[in-house]
Order: C-alpha cells, then sequence, then structure tokens
C-alpha cells in the first residue's frame, strides 16, 4: 500500500497512528521544555524548531497538527513551569521561540497560516512570556534547509529541534541528517522513515536491484554482504532492516528506531536523533507511557540492536510490563558484562553514554536492576553507598565487587 498524498484543501484524516505519533510528539516536547527550563535561577530560555513538512496545522476531525502542537505545548507548558517557580518565590522563565514552517504546497501553507492565526493570537494572550517568532515557506525541505541552517545561524540559536515528517522514505538525505546534527550540540531530529515501503519490494535474489532500492542512503557497498541470499525470507527481511538501523545510527550518537504499527498500511518508523543520553532517557520514557503503540525489533536488555540475526531470532520489544519482565532479567546480565568489559567500575554518566543508543529499557528498570544486582554496588561522588534505585545520579560510580557470583559469565 503506498501512502496517499495529503489532501489537505479537502480536509485531511487524521489516522490512527498519526494520533499516536503526535501523542509522542506532545509528551515528549512537553518533557523538553520542563528539562530546559529546570535551572532555578534561570530567566530565559531559547530555541528554534524546523517543522519542515507541516502540514496545514488542522485535520477534518479538528485535531491540531504538529505545528499547532508545538505552539500549545510551548505555552501550557511555559505557564506550568511559571506558576510552580513563582508559588516557590523563584523568578519566572522567558522562552522565545523561533518556528519555521515549511511544506511544499504553497495553498497547504496559505491554509496553515488561517489555521495557526488564532492559536498564536491565543498563545499570546495566555502566556506573555513566551515570545514567538513564526516564518513560513513553500518549497522541498531538501532544497530550503541551507537556508534554513542560516537563518537559525544568524539567529545564533543553540537548540534546535527538526520535525521532519515526511510522507514516504526519500525526501530527506542522509548527507542533510548528517548536516543537521552537527550543526550544534543541543539538536535533536524527529524522522518519519516508511521502512516497510523499502523493504517490502525486495528482490533477494538480485542484490543490484537491493543496491539501487538503498540509494538515497548512500551506504556502503561492503555492508550488503550482510545480506546473504542463503538467509531465510525472515531472516533477510530482519538483516534488510538492520542494515537501516545501523545505517541511521552513524548519524547521531542516540538514535531510537521505533516502529509504529499502522494496522490500515504500512509500518514505518518514527525515528529520534539526539546527542544528549538525556534525551534518549526522556524518549524512552515516554515509549514505555505509549506502550501499545509502537514496537522496538531486537532483544532486549542493554545491547538490543548488536543482535545477529544469523544467529539469534530477533523479538518484539513492545514496550509493555512483560517486554520490562524480560528486559529486566536481560539487564542483570548485560550491566555486570558491560561494567567488566570497562575494568571493575564505571561513572554512571559513562555508563549512561554508552548504552542509550542500544537499549529501549525504561530507566527506572535499569537503575532497579543496578541494585538488584548482587555482584554491583553504587558509590556517590562523597564515597558513600547508594541503597534507592531512584537516587543513582550521573556523579555516582557503579562497582564491581570483589566477590562476584559470577552468574552472568
Ligand atoms: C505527513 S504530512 C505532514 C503532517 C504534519 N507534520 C502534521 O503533524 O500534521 C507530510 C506533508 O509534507 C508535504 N511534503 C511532501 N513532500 C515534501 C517535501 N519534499 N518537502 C516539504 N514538504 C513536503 C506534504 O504536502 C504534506 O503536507
Amino acid at each position: 500500500m503506498v501512502s496517499k498524498p495529503y489532501q489537505w484543501t479537502d480536509g485531511a484524516t487524521l489516522e490512527e497512528h498519526s494520533k499516536r505519533k503526535h501523542k509522542i510528539l506532545r509528551e515528549y516536547f512537553r518533557q523538553y521544555i520542563l528539562v530546559r527550563c529546570q535551572m532555578p535561577k534561570q530567566t530565559k530560555f531559547r530555541l528554534a524548531i524546523v517543522d519542515g513538512f507541516a502540514g496545514a496545522g488542522r485535520y477534518n476531525c479538528g485535531s491540531p497538527g504538529s505545528p499547532i502542537i508545538f505552539i500549545e505545548v510551548l505555552a501550557a507548558t511555559l505557564n506550568e513551569i511559571n506558576l510552580r517557580k513563582a508559588s516557590e518565590g523563584l523568578p519566572t522563565v522567558e522562552i522565545e521561540c523561533f518556528l519555521q514552517l515549511n511544506d511544499f504546497e504553497p495553498q497547504v501553507v496559505e491554509l496553515l497560516k488561517e489555521n495557526i492565526a488564532p492559536i498564536i493570537a491565543g498563545s499570546k494572550e495566555t502566556c506573555q512570556k513566551l515570545s514567538l517568532i513564526v516564518e513560513y515557506s513553500s518549497g522541498k525541505f531538501e532544497d530550503l534547509y541551507p537556508k534554513f541552517a542560516s537563518r537559525i545561524h544568524d539567529g545564533r540559536f543553540r537548540n534546535i529541534i527538526y520535525n521532519l515528517d515526511q510522507c514516504g522514505h526519500t525526501h530527506v538525505e542522509r548527507t542533510t541528517l548528517d548536516k543537521i546534527m552537527k550543526s550544534e550540540n543541543s539538536v535533536e531530529i524527529f524522522y518519519t522513515y516508511a521502512i516497510q515501503a523499502l523493504i517490502t519490494y525486495l528482490d533477494k535474489s538480485d542484490p543490484q536491484a537491493v543496491q539501487r532500492k538503498y540509494q538515497h542512503l548512500h551506504i556502503d557497498p561492503d555492508q550488503f554482504n550482510f545480506l546473504d541470499e542463503k538467509l531465510g525470507n525472515q531472516e533477510w527481511m530482519g538483516a534488510a532492516e538492520k542494515l537501516v538501523f545501523d545505517h541511521f545510527q552513524e548519524c547521531a550518537p542516540f538514535v531510537s528506531p521505533f516502529s509504529i504499527n499502522n494496522p490500515d498500511g504500512w509500518r514505518y518508523w518514527f525515528l529520534h536523533f539526539a546527542r544528549s543520553h538525556r534525551a534518549r532517557q526522556v524518549y524512552n520514557v515516554i515509549l514505555h507511557e505509549n506502550s501499545s503503540q509502537q514496537a522496538h525489533f531486537g532483544r532486549s536488555g542493554l545491547r538490543m540492536l548488536a543482535y545477529n540475526p544469523e544467529h539469534e531470532s530477533g523479538s518484539l520489544y513492545l514496550f509493555d510490563q512483560t517486554a520490562r519482565d524480560s528486559a529486566k532479567e536481560q539487564l542483570m546480565d548485560d550491566i555486570p558484562k558491560l561494567i567488566s568489559e570497562n575494568g571493575d567500575n564505571i561513572t554512571a554518566e559513562d555508563f549512561y553514554l554508552s548504552i542509550y543508543n542500544e537499549t529501549p529499557a525504561h530507566k527506572d528498570d535499569i537503575h532497579q536492576a543496578i541494585m538488584d544486582n548482587p555482584d554491583l554496588e553504587v558509590m556517590t561522588s562523597n564515597g558513600g553507598e547508594r541503597r534507592k534505585a531512584h537516587t543513582i545520579k550521573s556523579e555516582d560510580t557503579i562497582h564491581l565487587k570483589r566477590q562476584r557470583s559470577f552468574t552472568w559469565k
């Protein structure tokens, strides 16, 4: 099934799977604002958002699209933060947000301007601490990306979010993702990628045709050796999908390839690229709170993407209680193994840095698996021992005890 172009001018239908994607975007963005404005003495936060495939902002059911979601969340979260700060006698915080809204279709952008005008006006009334600079453009995201990047650069914005909600899988170049992720330290991308549209018609007996289908990703030809024709169909498809996973993983230190099932259409990924493990930690929590809505292919535990489809059968991590229980078991083995590979201790910060590109696990499960493990102890920076999972901090050190049970070896 090939995705239909959006018919905004006749009223676009918001499908169930897009609702789920919006829910994740909304919840993650709220957490993002809360985290970025959490310093007690902070009075200002500056942010640039590029919604490169913005759409018209409203669906025929009345639900908002991504441009409106960004503004609604900004205003509501900022009010929530300032109410709390005022009650604690702390200075309030102001957000300056540059919002670049782009869609290929000029008439869609015109409709977006109409739909968003009351939201911008409303946010000015209800949230005086929010200062929005909204600019509109119409064209192919790829053609306009250099302009967006220099606008952000000239505006000296250091915190940047790109929402690249394409239909399909070919409208954003891998090189552009690389450039975005290298542009600033605090940059994140949400990227929709129709993985099934890519892999469904691959003919495993025709390696050259397979490589042509992957052309837009600019993958090194040697990496296709992994796609061995002798693999069974299921394993071969798993390997074809993993090739794309691995490839995107090179774009950023933290990439989460989460699948959203579209029951009436094709499965796609809602990828999140980040440079900070904290961003990924927050994203994993949001995905657990939306457990029925997406899956992550691979094994559970820390190195979920390290599975080899030739030797292990991958399974779906469904973010539900059963998946969490089996992840906890796996974590009991994986964590001491990882620490022993490092020597006999590791700071919690370095531990997070090394795991968060590969694990969908909830931070509470990771912390509990550390506390429950008889071979591990966590020391605070003052040399005291931590006893409660939820109090573990980045500055702590995780130690392997001298006397070990070795059940995980
Ligand atoms: C999935 S919809 C966007 C939905 C929107 N983000 C939301 O949350 O409501 C994809 C949009 O991308 C636009 N589009 C298609 N190709 C494009 C391109 N190369 N560059 C920019 N926009 C494009 C389409 O007109 C369509 O409105």
